[in-house]
This record gives C-alpha cells, sequence and structure tokens, in this order.
C-alpha cells in the first residue's frame, strides 16, 4: 500500500463528503455545461500506471458534475430514494471490508449483521419472523427470486421438481398479474421461462388496482402477483380481499411491493396494505423509500424452504433450526454485503424515523396535489400515498413545463402515460425533502407555466 493509495481513500471520503453536503446547491439534471465535463471520459486507456489520488481526483471533477442530483432533496423522479448519510457511510465500510458475502465463513461480520438487518425488516414490515430474508440487487431480481420459490413451491405440489427436472415436460400451473404488473416483474415471468404471455391479466380500475372480480378462480397451482404500491398512482391491490381466495385455494400469493411494502411501518398508512401478512413471499427496496444507496433490494419467503429449495443446489432439505446461508437464499455466490446499509439505516432511523419518514413524504405529496389543484392542474389519482400524476390544459402543454422546469435545474420529474393520458409524475421517496423544497418545486411549475405561456406546443 503507497502513500498514494492512502490519500485516494482520503480524498474520495473528502470528496464524498462535500459532493454530499453541496449536493441540494448543485442542479438537479446536469446542463449542458456540467455535462461537457464527460469528454475527460474519452481518454485512451493508459500504457503505464496511472496515480490513485489524481484518478479518484479526475472522478469526482469530471463525474460528478454530470450526476444527476437523487440524493437531494428535490429530485421527484421515478421512484428513487436519496441515501441517508449514515447508510451511506455504513456502505463505505462495505467496500473497505469487501466481503464476498455468501457464507459465514467468509464473512462472519456480514452474517451477523445481515441476520439483524433481516430482523427488523421483519419487524417493521409487520410480518412472521420466521420467514426467510436476502437481500438481492432490487425489486427486479427480487421478484425473479421469489417467482423462482413460487414455481418451484406450486410445481411440488405436484411431485414435479421444476428445478431438476426444468419447464420442459412440467405440469401446468398458472400465473395472475393485473395488466398494471410492473414492466419487470413480466420481464422475470420470461427469464423464469414461465413466458411473459403465458399468464392470466386481470384488468385494473382507474386507479390501477386489480379488479376483484375479475380475478378467476384459483386452485393450488396457482401463482397470483399482486402489487402494493403502483409505480404510477401509488395505489394497492385489494391484497386482504385477494388473500382470502388464495388462501382458501392454496394458491401462492406473491406482493411486488418495491416501495409501497413500506407503508407498514407507519401507523397511518399501514391500513393501506392491510393483509399482505397473509401472502407468500413479498419484495421490497432499500434503495427506493428505507433510502439506502443503491443496489438493495429485499426479497422475503414465508416458508424458508422454499426459498431455501430454489436457490440452493446443494440441499433439497435444510435441517430444522440451521440459519441457510446468503448463497442459498438468492442467486449469486459471491456478492456485495448490502444488507449492511439495511442495518445502518434502519438503526440511525429507529421505528419513528421510519414511521416519520415515510409519513413526511405522503404529506410533500399531499403539499403537491393540493398547490398543482390552486395552479389549475388535473391530478389523476387518489394521492394516498407519495405519488403525483398530474397533467395541465394537455399533454402537449404538460411536457412543455415539464420540460422547461427540469431545464432550470430546480428540481426534476418525469413523464408518464396514465389509464391513456399523457401527464407528469412526482414521487416524493427521499428522506431530505423539506417543506421548502416543495415550495420551491411549486414555484418552479408556476414559473414554467408563464414562461411556456406563448409556446407553440409540438403539434401546433
Ligand atoms: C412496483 C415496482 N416493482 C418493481 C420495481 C423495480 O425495482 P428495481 O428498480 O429496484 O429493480 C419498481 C421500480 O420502480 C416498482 O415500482
Amino acid at each position: 500500500m503507497t502513500e498514494d493509495d492512502m490519500d485516494a481513500l482520503g480524498l474520495a471520503a473528502t470528496l464524498s463528503q462535500s459532493y454530499v453536503r453541496g449536493i441540494s446547491k448543485r442542479r438537479v439534471f446536469p446542463g449542458d455545461m456540467e455535462l461537457v465535463s464527460l469528454e475527460a471520459f474519452r481518454e485512451p486507456w493508459p500504457d503505464g500506471p496511472s496515480p490513485a489520488a489524481e484518478t479518484i481526483r479526475l472522478l469526482d471533477a469530471a463525474g460528478s458534475p454530470a450526476t444527476v442530483a437523487t440524493t437531494g432533496s428535490r429530485y421527484f423522479g421515478f421512484v428513487t430514494g436519496g441515501a441517508l448519510p449514515a447508510a451511506l457511510a455504513a456502505d463505505w465500510m462495505v467496500s473497505a471490508w469487501d466481503q464476498p458475502a455468501a457464507l459465514p465463513i467468509l464473512s462472519p461480520a456480514v452474517a451477523a449483521i445481515e441476520s439483524a438487518a433481516a430482523r427488523w425488516v421483519l419487524e417493521a414490515l409487520n410480518l412472521p419472523t420466521s420467514a426467510a430474508v436476502s437481500f438481492p440487487t432490487g425489486a427486479s431480481y427480487g421478484n425473479l427470486i421469489a417467482l423462482a420459490a413460487a414455481r418451484r413451491a406450486v410445481l411440488l405440489r405436484q411431485n414435479y421438481d421444476v428445478d431438476e427436472l426444468g419447464l420442459r415436460g412440467a405440469p401446468p400451473f398458472r400465473v395472475i398479474i393485473s395488466d398494471e404488473a410492473h414492466s419487470t416483474l413480466i420481464k422475470g415471468l420470461g427469464v423464469l421461462g414461465i413466458g411473459r404471455q403465458a399468464v392470466e391479466i386481470v384488468p385494473t380500475d382507474d386507479q390501477g388496482r386489480m379488479r376483484l372480480e375479475a380475478l378467476p378462480p384459483l386452485d393450488d397451482s396457482t401463482i397470483v402477483c399482486v402489487q402494493a404500491g403502483n409505480v404510477n398512482s401509488g395505489s394497492f391491490d385489494p391484497i386482504a380481499d385477494i388473500a382470502a381466495r388464495t388462501k382458501a385455494a392454496g394458491a401462492w400469493l406473491h406482493v411486488d411491493g418495491a416501495f409501497g411494502l413500506w407503508a407498514r411501518a407507519a401507523p397511518q398508512l399501514a391500513h393501506l396494505a392491510a393483509g399482505i401478512e397473509h401472502a407468500d413471499s413479498w419484495v421490497t427496496d432499500g434503495h427506493k423509500w428505507l433510502n439506502t444507496p443503491y443496489d438493495c433490494g429485499i426479497v422475503i419467503c414465508r416458508d424458508p424452504q422454499a426459498l431455501h429449495g430454489a436457490m440452493s443446489i446443494t440441499a433439497a432439505y435444510m435441517p430444522e433450526g440451521e440459519i441457510v446461508p446468503a448463497k442459498d437464499r438468492l442467486i449469486e455466490f459471491s456478492r456485495r454485503a448490502r444488507g449492511v446499509t439495511v442495518w445502518a439505516a434502519m438503526r440511525v432511523l429507529g421505528r419513528q424515523g421510519l414511521s416519520n419518514l415515510i409519513e413526511t413524504c405522503c404529506k410533500h405529496a399531499q403539499t403537491l396535489r393540493a398547490g398543482l389543484l390552486k395552479m389549475g392542474w388535473t391530478i389523476h389519482n387518489d394521492v394516498i400515498l407519495n405519488q403525483v400524476v398530474a397533467s395541465y390544459e394537455s399533454g402537449e402543454r404538460t411536457e412543455l413545463i415539464r420540460t422547461a422546469v427540469n431545464a432550470e435545474g430546480i428540481c426534476w420529474f418525469g413523464p408518464t402515460r396514465w389509464r391513456g393520458q399523457d401527464a407528469i409524475r412526482m414521487s416524493v421517496s427521499s428522506w431530505a425533502t423539506a417543506e421548502g423544497d416543495i415550495e420551491a418545486a411549486l414555484d418552479a411549475i408556476s414559473a414554467a407555466m408563464i414562461s411556456t405561456a406563448q409556446s407553440p406546443t409540438p403539434s401546433s
């Protein structure tokens, strides 16, 4: 280890600190001037070694200005949480430790910390304490893992071990999703060989909730995938009613709650996610509403044996009471110890901090809704959570305003299409957002409404 190596580490800490400290003063989306700095990455691959500290300095000088300030307080795009400073700092420790977190023998520290994180997650989400938890990269990967466990379980009921024998020759089984299922879940169906079109699709209502009356009859070879938190509207499928039916039929119920599952951690909102505890598997993200840094997903399976069976190749059955190593609870062997960031986030927040974070984001969404309504916008969703879908006059005008606001750099939100209507979607998911940020966002929208009033719309 050279002095230069040590300098690089110190420099990275200092530069990261000033990045974090100054984030809310940056443009939320980089402008043309900031993007120019990316030219630096066109340099040819050096023949010889480069100094470590100088490499980190270049990374900051050319890379940082062109980042999107998703960890700042006025990023409302997609459903993107910020990064709690303690969780970020824990992530630095994870990098310094560099543990391939597959087995306790590879890292007793990570095994113990991730086990604590798992316990707290189950407690926060009010899910069975005996469930198995693991930490994949995100909800996409978590859905894939949960569906693999579900597929195995429903086929085992027909005495067919799909993981040994493969899908060719497997007895029939059914998968039910809604027409508002997240694209990543649909991708998972393809990857798993279930088939994106070989599913039964239930229509949804004006909020994107599964229509209960359209749910087909169920049996014990059926997997039903429901959603806790629609990516646009934030709505929840009628999960308690669906759970009663899956339970009666012996079907497998999977909940994609990439962000909405965290409603269960907030007393004022938990009613939205009632009945979810009856499901067989659940997915959520740390990197969204829990505000861990990317990447961090969480997959939970009621029957640890079902998860273990699908994710291990060595043991068909695990001994009673044995703690299953991480490698047998998800797909990878070597992996980042990302559960450590969950532990850190949950520890610094505590029970009250987490419920405040969730409830405050939802309160901000209400303020946005009220402010937009006052300015003549149409709100397309019932704002029950942290999501606001809105439009002004026409799709074209809405897009003009959105583009103008985002170009100013004060805040950022994305376009969406909701029930046939072009709109904007604003998601409040960051611990850092305060009332003043919502006011600033509304002011920016008001200014853009004025500045674009005379602009020709694309179709005019
Ligand atoms: C409901 C839902 N499921 C799955 C995902 C995918 O999550 P990730 O990007 O963490 O893989 C999202 C992302 O927004 C989502 O909202």
